[in-house]
């Protein structure tokens, strides 16, 4: 099943998660849910408040191996650098975002229930960041500067009333390539 992602400013993006304790069978529906979610709009990343849900759960997949994470947590972090980002709940917009250069994180596996640690560097360490502050409730436009927040100011009033960035052109291109990938 297919959930709809939420924009910039509903409630539950701004929400501090909750950890789950049972990996029960909704859990792990949840998390194909996700997935299906997150390709059908073309995101390497979808975090579980992201469709209203304020529990710890993340799904990724940067094009290596898809990832799901129950209560996941950073336990190592090294250098920083500056990339562009951008957000399935911010349709259309790219930022730059200073983040951690190379990442260690923890995590549940919903399929064993075991926990386990990932080692990650490039996209995938940005990927991990960004949905983590998703369960904090923190948004990749709180990591930027202030000054550059009111320079887009209309661009994220625009996401907030539900709209997107990007032309109606490239929203069919986008349905015509989830089609093909939904195969
Ligand atoms: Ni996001």
């Amino acid at each position: 099943m297919k959930y709809r992602i939420l924009h910039y400013g509903e409630e539950p993006l701004k929400k501090v998660s909750e950890p789950v304790n049972d990996i029960d069978n909704d859990i792990k529906i949840l998390v194909k849910d996700m997935f299906e979610t997150m390709y059908a709009a073309n995101g390497v990343g979808l975090a579980a408040p992201q469709i209203g849900k304020n529990i710890r759960v993340v799904v990724i997949d940067c094009g290596d191996d898809p990832l799901a994470m129950i209560n996941p947590s950073i336990i190592k972090k090294k250098g920083k650098e500056k990339g562009p980002e951008g957000c399935l709940s911010f349709p259309g917009l790219s930022e730059n975002v200073i983040r951690a250069t190379n990442v260690v994180a923890e995590y549940i596996d919903p399929e064993d229930g075991e926990l386990y640690e990932v080692e990650a560097e490039g996209l995938l360490a940005r990927a991990i960041q960004h949905e983590i502050d998703h369960l904090n409730g923190i948004v990749f436009v709180d990591r930027m500067p202030e000054a550059r927040r009111s320079q887009i100011k209309n661009e994220l009033d625009i996401i907030k009333r539900g709209g997107s960035l990007r032309s109606e052109t490239e929203e069919e291109e986008e349905t015509d390539d989830s089609l093909f990938e939904a195969r």
